[in-house]
């Protein structure tokens, strides 16, 4: 193929083109990236999921009993454990984390708030489930008094365990007085070394990406199944013992812990963009807030942008402030809704998506304001779209144009792309949503190159999209509803899974431009799809390349304008995988092969071949 690319011209691209999106799924948020140790730490419960003790346990003949006390700790966490042992023994309560503990040779922080009239003392540890080591422990005098919660707090400084099969216990002298006991919690280091914080390896892996956006809170779980079960962002705020927690849609309750501040700093802490999705009078099982009464969930919206972006002296942002945060954050993308599309009988188009974006618009005329439906048709002038797609490798594969002739007047989120099932025996046979066929347990290489196309060809169109993100973004390998994610993970953060999705979008992601570089080939897209571009600040060329089904190699003689010498030179690396099928799995090593060379231009044009499932980027300088 011959190529001759251009830095005159050209449209600009966006600089969101590569992000993440999150949402709790597969224990990503609870049991995931939230560094929280304890699970259940404060038996919140709902209709749906009433509180339990599980998956606490107790010690010897301690008897463990939830109790909703006259003085709770707070309205939003009334239900404790009452826990009582014999006079002369020592009792207790143990919880397995979630499924495991790590325990490293760091310091852990936890606290606990007790009432009562215990007068004995407490004994915290981190101890083998299974032998009899302790991996560290640590005494302290109760603090408690008859009618009033105490908070207590600790630390640990254990030796390092030799696996996760480890628990945390909680113990008391029995006889010594009453003892009530709520938010129970414990947390490793975290990223940043922040308070409430998130787990430094899965953010340390996400960072790995060069993320520019995080589209959050979801996804299915903003939503709610039902009436009552939605998101709701000022139950996410503040203190620990202000937040309800809710029943998450992926089949279990959240703590809400990783609340909309912690979302907030989790972009600072990436210095990446936070888009920001509202709930949108729609629930997940069609339930929605008809039109005479959706106007208070809109002066939520509104509150919740106040909040995060008003001065002190607004009644929102004063309240930001007296929480400890008296620097507004800025918000640019908001969307409404999620997915809203698959319930257009409930009136997203004729009244709800357009009460939102009417409040938006008015207060916030720069915010970029994003439907959930993916059809143009729904939405307001030069609003924007989020469109999800779902697919086999080989439809991927097809869909590199689908947005050259996209309408630019809307800017279009690709907030949701995953190669979902292998192809199929018809190459342009979609998802089989009927649950008969199975969704892939873990990324594999030729859907990796198959969504890669798709990106290309996003990017190709990076003037009208807006950034694209692919889901599910985490996958706790011990309680997931979703498969396949980018990155699984349990209780080690020594055994992260990063996918082969993970390491083609890293690729991409890390190589940026500000324009889409003009370019002519001799030869017509596929089985090589290409895309090109530059950079006015940098001065770099960047071409991005991947090759789908092909016997042959694929030759390349690439000639780029302006460059320095007719003998100039290139980095081409080049990613692939044993083979089509090959995937990232649990213990495994990574089967992404990356290889670089160092091209050198003969009369001012690089040859190279690519072989199938190659993708590769090309970088070189114009001046
Ligand atoms: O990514 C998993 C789910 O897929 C999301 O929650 C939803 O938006 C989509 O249907």
């Amino acid at each position: 193929i011959n190529i001759k690319v251009s830095n005159q011209g050209g449209n600009a691209t966006s600089p969101l083109m590569y992000g993440i999106m999150f949402e709790d799924i597969n224990h990503s948020g609870d049991g995931g990236i939230y560094a929280e140790l304890i699970q259940n730490r404060a038996f919140q419960g709902s209709t749906e999921f009433p509180s339990t003790l599980n998956p606490w346990s107790p010690v010897g003949n301690t008897q463990l009993t939830l109790q909703n006390t006259s003085v709770p700790l707070s309205s939003a966490l009334p239900i404790s454990v009452n826990a009582v042992a014999a006079s002369g023994t020592q009792g207790g309560l143990q919880n397995p984390g979630w499924w495991g503990f790590s325990v490293k040779s760091q310091t852990y922080k936890g606290s606990f708030w007790a009432l009562g009239d215990y007068s004995g003392i407490f004994t915290l540890s981190l101890k083998s489930a299974v032998t009899s080591d302790v991996w560290d422990s640590v005494q302290i005098h109760s603090k408690s008094k008859p009618g009033q919660w105490v908070q207590h707090a600790f630390t640990l400084h254990p030796k390092a365990a030799p696996n996760t099969n480890n628990t945390f216990v909680l113990e008391f002298e029995g006889g010594k007085g009453s003892l009530n006991l709520n938010l129970i919690s414990l947390f490793p280091p975290t990223y940043n070394n922040r308070p409430n914080g998130l787990r430094p390896d899965l953010m340390a892996g996400l960072k790995g990406l060069n993320p520019s956006f995080l589209r959050m809170p979801g996804g299915n779980n903003l939503e709610g199944d039902s009436y009552g079960y939605r998101w709701r962002w000022d139950r996410t705020i503040g203190p620990l013992t202000q937040r309800p927690g809710r029943p998450g849609t992926w089949g279990y309750p959240n703590t809400d812990g990783l609340g909309l501040i912690e979302y907030l700093q989790w972009c600072d802490d990436l210095a990446i963009e936070p888009i920001l999705a509202i709930w949108s009078g729609v629930y997940l099982g069609g339930d929605a807030i008809p039109q005479a009464d959706l106007g208070p969930y809109v002066e939520e919206a509104m509150n919740e942008l106040e909040f995060i972006m008003g001065s002190t002296n607004t009644k929102y942002g004063a309240l930001r402030a007296s929480l400890g945060y008296p620097n507004p954050w800025m918000i640019n993308y908001v969307e409404v809704g999620n997915e809203d599309n698959l319930a257009d009988y409930t009136g997203y188009g004729s009244y709800r998506f357009r009460m939102f974006h009417d409040a938006i618009r008015a207060a916030y005329p720069n915010i970029s304001i994003i439907s959930s439906t993916g059809d143009y048709s729904a939405v307001a002038a030069n609003s924007s779209t989020d469109y999800h797609n779902y697919e086999r490798p080989n439809i991927f594969a097809s869909q590199f144009h689908l947005f050259d002739h996209a309408d630019r007047t809307h800017p279009i989120l690709l907030g949701e792309y995953a190669a979902v099932q292998f192809n199929a025996p018809q190459a342009d046979q979609g998802v089989d949503w009927s649950g008969a066929e199975k969704f892939m347990p873990f990324p594999n290489w030729v859907g990796a190159v198959g969504e890669t196309i798709y990106t290309l060809g996003a990017e190709r169109n990076g003037d009208i999209v807006i950034g694209c993100s692919y889901a599910p973004g985490f996958q706790n390998l011990n309680s997931y509803q979703w498969t396949p994610d980018l990155v699984s993970f349990n209780a080690d953060p020594d055994q992260d899974v990063f996918s082969t999705s993970y390491y083609a979008i890293q690729l991409l992601s890390s190589h940026r431009y500000t324009h889409i570089a003009p370019m002519t080939a001799d030869t017509a897209f596929g089985p090589a799809f290409f895309v090109a571009g530059y950079d006015e600040g940098t001065q770099d060329y960047t071409f991005k390349a991947t090759v789908y089904n092909t016997t042959a190699p694929v030759p390349f003689d690439i000639s780029f304008a302006g460059l320095n010498s007719s003998h100039s030179t290139a980095t081409l690396t080049v990613l692939n995988a044993p083979d089509g099928l090959s995937s990232n799995t649990p213990g495994g090593s990574n089967v992404v092969r990356r290889e670089t060379y160092r091209l050198t231009a003969n009369g001012g044009v690089f040859s190279f071949s690519l072989n199938q499932y190659d993708i590769a980027v090309l970088t070189t300088k114009y001046s």
